[in-house]
């Protein structure tokens, strides 16, 4: 009796062990989670785990998010509530009414999955990362597939209407078949249409596909229109996930992880150009490249950051433009343009001269607060009549910005030679210049040599063969080609200039600028959300995905954003802007 009465408590505990530390299948009612334990519900094939996570960066007091993450613990494609954060009392609770609940540690209940009393038997977490709460059918009550919250994985579908969040931006498919992105749910920075000769679609549906493929299914298509390869698209077998991703620095990724790794690296992104990205660096926080990276600042010290631990928070004037002492100035950002986005194009736009776009704000006491000329030989000037800036300064734009502000202005200290800061940890820049150098001289001796050997004796170019022999190297000519290739190899595309522009750099007609010091080293995918180096896809992305409203030109398609501030992107527009801001 007395051995029994043990032996069956062993047992007991031997099961609650058990279930603290791997997992069922399919969920019970009855069944809790809570955040301070470390337990998970688990996929048949240990694929995906649900449990608690804890918030990133961690906080103090802890927080954690109740989410369905990848073996490895990452990448997290699903949480309930929208990912608010709960304590480290919370828990998640499979009421035995049919209800998924999330409960904080007060017991107040933060999301709840609205299955009660309809039946549900089980709550079942599938191998494809979909958790299921079902009463036998074959339909189910309630899935995690329906309730995206910034991520979608291989097999789930994403209808028009549904939206994936992650703080302000949020990403949508329109039933048109456009596929959008929105910061605050209002100012529509990029927007990518399906090839304008199907003009009709009815239900469009979104999926990834496991290999890699991003693509748009519709009844009325024959086909799925392709909009993005991963760049590493059919690669790496079963063992690896792939997902979408709206990361919280507004851009749309395609990661790829392997299992376990608990490390996805980006693979694809839809905004080419980080600094493109709306309010990316904060209200009135401008964003420029490092040598690698988008880094935030303010745009002169009449601002400071309203949190110095964190540049993306944006700026703010250290005097408000009530408390002047005197009458308010512009400060003028040169290579700077305010970023505007539908709805702002419609209504902030002006066809007015340089000087105009700078006075007719300063003297418009109260509804003006910055101002931008394009400089693209569009004459047009955009003048923000909200207290809402997003600025990207870069030396290949040929715009003018201005901010209004309390005098005096106070510029920013010239920025202090990045290129040579870094020098020592890479290769040092007279290298690549003297490989260069070396690289068109051995070019120019071997064509030389070519040429001597072919034509010497030939009667024919004898006396070209002694004009040429005459004739010095023109090294104002040579200079302007080393420059022109230096602009010609910047990581941004959207730095590099058009052919004309080329050719009018190396016959001396436009005056060459000098380039932001090119990088330098190779460097492997970023992981992190600023990662912008792997966009090396985007052509096949131009090509063979959904189509431009113009099909005429093939380079328009690259312009993903919708506003006429393509910020130098190679479109036709940009090519002529660059051409006409020389002084
Ligand atoms: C939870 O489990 C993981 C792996 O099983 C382990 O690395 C981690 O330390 C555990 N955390 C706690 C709080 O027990
Ligand atoms: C739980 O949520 C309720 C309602 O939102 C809130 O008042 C309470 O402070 C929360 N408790 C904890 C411990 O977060
Ligand atoms: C499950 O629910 C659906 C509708 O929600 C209902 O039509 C079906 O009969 C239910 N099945 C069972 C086995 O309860
Ligand atoms: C997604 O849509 C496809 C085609 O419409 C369908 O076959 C598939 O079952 C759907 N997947 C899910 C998880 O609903
Ligand atoms: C965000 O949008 C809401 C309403 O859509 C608006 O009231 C609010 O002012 C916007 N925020 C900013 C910073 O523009
Ligand atoms: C869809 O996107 C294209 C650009 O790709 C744009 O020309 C068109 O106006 C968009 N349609 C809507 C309704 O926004
Ligand atoms: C597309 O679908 C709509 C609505 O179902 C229909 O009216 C239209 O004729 C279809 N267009 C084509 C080209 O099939
Ligand atoms: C560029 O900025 C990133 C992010 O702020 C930083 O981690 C990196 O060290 C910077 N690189 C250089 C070369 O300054
Ligand atoms: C910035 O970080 C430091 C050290 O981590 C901290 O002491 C300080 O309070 C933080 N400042 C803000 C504004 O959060
Ligand atoms: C401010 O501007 C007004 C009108 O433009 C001018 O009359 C006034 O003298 C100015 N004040 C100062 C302090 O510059
Ligand atoms: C757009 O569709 C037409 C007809 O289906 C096709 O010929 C053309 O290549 C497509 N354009 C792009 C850029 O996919």
């Amino acid at each position: 009796m007395f051995l029994r009465k043990h032996g069956l408590l062993l047992l007991l505990t031997t099961v609650v062990v058990l279930s603290a530390t791997t997992t069922t299948t399919a969920i019970s009612p009855g069944s809790t989670l809570s955040a301070t334990s470390n337990q998970t519900w688990s996929s048949p094939s240990s694929t995906f785990f649900l449990g608690f996570v804890p918030v990133s960066p961690t906080t103090t007091p802890p927080t954690f998010t109740a989410s369905i993450f990848y073996s490895g613990n990452s990448p997290v494609v699903w949480s309930a509530a929208n990912a608010t954060p709960v304590d480290s009392g919370a828990s998640l609770r499979f009421l035995s009414s049919g209800a998924l609940r999330l409960l904080n540690g007060s017991g107040a209940t933060v999301w709840d999955s609205g299955t009660a009393n309809r039946g549900a038997s089980s709550a079942t977490l599938e191998d494809s990362g979909n958790l299921v709460i079902s009463n036998g059918s074959r339909t189910p009550l309630w899935q995690s597939f329906d309730h995206p919250t910034d991520t979608l994985v291989p097999s789930q579908n994403f209808s028009s209407g549904k939206i994936l969040r992650s703080g302000s931006y949020s990403f949508i498919l329109k039933s048109n078949g456009n596929l959008t992105l929105y910061w605050n749910d209002s100012m529509l920075y990029w927007n990518q249409g399906l090839n304008s000769s199907v003009n009709t679609v009815s239900k469009p549906v979104l999926a990834l596909q496991s290999i890699g493929i991003l693509q748009l299914s519709d009844t009325n298509l024959t086909s799925a229109a392709i909009v993005a390869y991963s760049n590493d698209y059919a690669e790496g077998g079963s063992d690896v996930l792939r997902v979408l991703k709206l990361d919280n620095d507004g851009n749309l990724r395609i990661y790829t992880t392997s299992k376990g790794s608990g490390n996805p690296t980006a693979m694809w992104a839809a905004v080419e150009d980080q600094c493109e990205v709306y309010a990316y660096c904060g209200n009135y926080g401008i964003c420029s490249y490092n040598a690698s990276n988008p880094v935030c600042g303010c745009p002169s010290q009449n601002f400071e950051m309203v949190d110095p631990n964190d540049s993306r928070k944006g700026c703010r004037r250290k005097v408000s433009l009530n408390n002047c002492q005197g009458n308010a100035t512009m400060l003028t950002l040169n290579h700077a343009q305010l970023l505007t986005y539908s709805p702002e194009v419609q209504s902030q736009v002006f066809y007015i001269g340089i000087s105009a776009c700078k006075g007719n704000c300063l003297s418009n006491t109260n509804g003006c607060f910055a101002s931008t000329a394009l400089g693209d030989g569009t004459g047009q000037c955009y003048l923000k009549s909200q207290d809402l800036v997003s600025g990207y300064v870069s030396p290949a734009l040929p715009s003018t910005s201005y901010i209004k502000v309390c005098p005096p202005v106070l510029q920013n200290p010239p920025p202090s030679g990045v290129s040579v800061k870094h020098k020592s940890s890479r290769v040092p820049a007279w290298v690549v210049v003297v490989v260069v150098l070396g690289t068109l001289l051995a070019l120019v001796a071997f064509e030389g040599g070519l040429w001597m050997w072919c034509c010497r004796n030939n009667k024919r170019f004898g006396a070209l063969s002694a004009q040429l022999a005459d004739q010095e190297v023109d090294m104002a000519q040579v200079t302007r080609a080393i420059q022109a290739s230096f602009w010609c190899i910047q990581e941004q595309p959207s730095h590099r200039p058009t052919m004309s522009r080329v050719v009018q750099m190396l016959e001396g007609v436009a005056e060459i600028e000098r380039p932001p010091a090119p990088r330098l080293a190779m460097e492997g995918p970023v992981v992190s959300g600023t990662s912008t180096n792997i966009s090396s896809n985007v052509s096949a992305f131009s090509t063979a995905a959904a189509s431009p409203h113009d099909p005429s030109s093939s380079s328009s398609f690259q312009t993903s954003s919708v506003s006429t501030l393509t910020l130098g992107r190679n479109t036709e527009k940009v090519s002529s802007s660059l051409l006409q801001s020389e002084p």
